[in-house]
């Protein structure tokens, strides 16, 4: 068994989706994320250099980790220079888990990350790693901390050339202008992001048919999600934070916002 790590440029770009959304690729919904991240990681190679690096076992691509400086974010309303953030890591190959492969993808960024990575700038003070959990294999903040990282001030850190900075956030305050409308921020940094929006306006329209709304690509009109410093959904001025997967919960919120409960 060989396990290898490239990043993802223009050439194989195809394998990283394959590895992220290779069971999906027939579901017609998939199609536009699927189209955009592409772009959006041609756009990145152009802009910062690779942002992506997928790893192969016996030359199959098996699992990606994505991350970038957080000064390249164009939506986060106070980036901090010097920081790299890990925005995910996936290895979507069941037989090819706990083989070592995730712990490659971490290794190679790490290393990179204190001898200088081509996408940032300015030497890596810290590495920031957004922890989710998918639902497979073992839950990111699990597996982070395996490998030396720690929480601080609700984030998980990796200290490289530098101490830790707190990160400034700014808090959404219910806006004028966002009453009577729904605003869907769709991130195409993922390909899922573009199908969970479409979920999402099905199910504003199941509870209020001919309710205004919007969709914010956060790459191309940031300023919409920065200035509120929001990237959730938002329904008559109110953040609704339930993850569409739990329709019931999601539902019971956007009711909430809208009143109609
Ligand atoms: C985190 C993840 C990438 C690890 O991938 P992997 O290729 O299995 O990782 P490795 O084989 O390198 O294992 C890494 C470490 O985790 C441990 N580990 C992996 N899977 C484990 C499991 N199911 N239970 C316990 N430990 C586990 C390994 O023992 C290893 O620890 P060690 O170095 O101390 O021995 C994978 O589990 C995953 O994709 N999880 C889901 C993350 C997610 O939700 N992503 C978002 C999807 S959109």
């Amino acid at each position: 068994m060989m396990i290898t790590v490239r990043d993802v440029t223009g050439e194989n770009v195809d394998d990283l989706i394959m590895v992220c959304a290779g069971r999906h690729l027939e579901d017609l919904s998939m199609k536009p994320g699927v189209n955009a991240r592409k772009q959006w990681v041609r756009d990145m190679m152009d802009k910062v250099g690779p942002v992506v690096k997928v790893a192969y076992m016996d030359g199959k691509p098996v699992a990606q980790i994505m991350y970038y400086p957080e000064v390249s974010i164009p939506y986060d309303p106070f980036p901090r220079s010097g920081v790299l953030r890990i925005e995910c890591i996936y290895n979507s190959q069941p037989d090819a888990r706990e083989k070592g492969v995730g712990k490659a993808l971490l290794e190679a960024l790490v290393k990179e990350a204190r001898e200088g990575l081509p996408c940032m700038d300015s030497q890596c003070r810290f590495i920031v790693a957004d922890a989710f959990y998918g639902g497979e294999g073992i839950p990111m903040d699990e597996f982070y901390q395996r490998y030396g990282f720690n929480w601080m001030n609700g984030e998980l850190i990796s200290l490289i050339h530098g101490e830790y900075e707190s990160k400034k956030k700014r808090e959404y305050t219910a806006l004028e202008e966002d009453k009577g409308k729904a605003i869907i921020f769709n991130n195409r940094n993922c390909e899922y992001s573009s199908h969970f929006a479409q979920r999402i306006e099905k199910t504003i329209r199941d509870v209020a048919p001919d309710y205004p709304i919007i969709h914010v690509d956060l790459w191309e009109n940031p300023e919409e999600a920065k200035r509120r410093g929001v990237t959730s959904l938002i329904v008559n001025a109110v953040q609704v934070n339930a993850f569409i997967g739990d329709l019931e919960k999601f539902t019971a919120e956007v009711k909430d916002a809208l009143g109609t409960c």
